[in-house]
């Protein structure tokens, strides 16, 4: 799924990003640098930018996606405004978690790693919560939802919605 990158919205920030590239750009380690900023200002990293740091910092989009694609802090797809976090640690996996990522999965028409289209809901796998004795336990920013079972997920979703 492509999520077009808005450049009149993001004007301002994308002028943040001129600045700090034309301050780092002669810097060891430029480009992580620049790919940190560019994912804090925008939170991820839209292929548009890739491509305008490609041509300032004079490196090929095919290494920038290396770097973006190696360390987990980068994004390529813009996040939700609910990050859904279904956690598969042991305790939450042993208690059926696989079933209830199935579920939000299904319900929502996207896998893990992906975002909805309208950008309302992202899903991720996560590790242990440190929740265990509420398993399987699912994330919803700050909230908390356990023992659940399959059938809890729409009704738990629909409140975000
Ligand atoms: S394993 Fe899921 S909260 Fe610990």
């Amino acid at each position: 799924m492509e999520f077009e990158f808005d450049w009149e919205a993001n004007e301002e920030k994308v002028k943040e990003l001129k600045i700090f590239m034309e301050e780092n750009k002669r810097k060891k380690g430029a480009l992580i640098a620049v790919l940190h900023e560019a994912q804090d200002l925008f939170g991820y990293l839209p292929i548009e930018i890739q491509k305008m740091i490609s041509e300032e910092l004079k490196v090929p989009l095919s290494e920038i996606y290396g770097v973006a694609t190696f360390y987990s802090h980068f994004s390529l797809i813009p996040k939700g405004e609910y990050k859904i976090g279904v956690c598969l640690g042991t305790a939450c996996y042993v208690k059926g978690a696989q079933e209830i990522l199935d579920k939000v999965e299904k319900t929502l028409g996207i896998t893990v790693g992906q975002t909805t289209p309208d950008r309302k809901f992202s899903i991720s796998a996560t590790r242990c919560l440190g929740a265990c004795g509420l398993a399987p336990v699912l994330m919803i920013n700050g909230d908390v939802y356990g023992r659940l079972k399959p059938g809890d997920v729409e009704e738990i979703l629909n409140k975000y919605r």
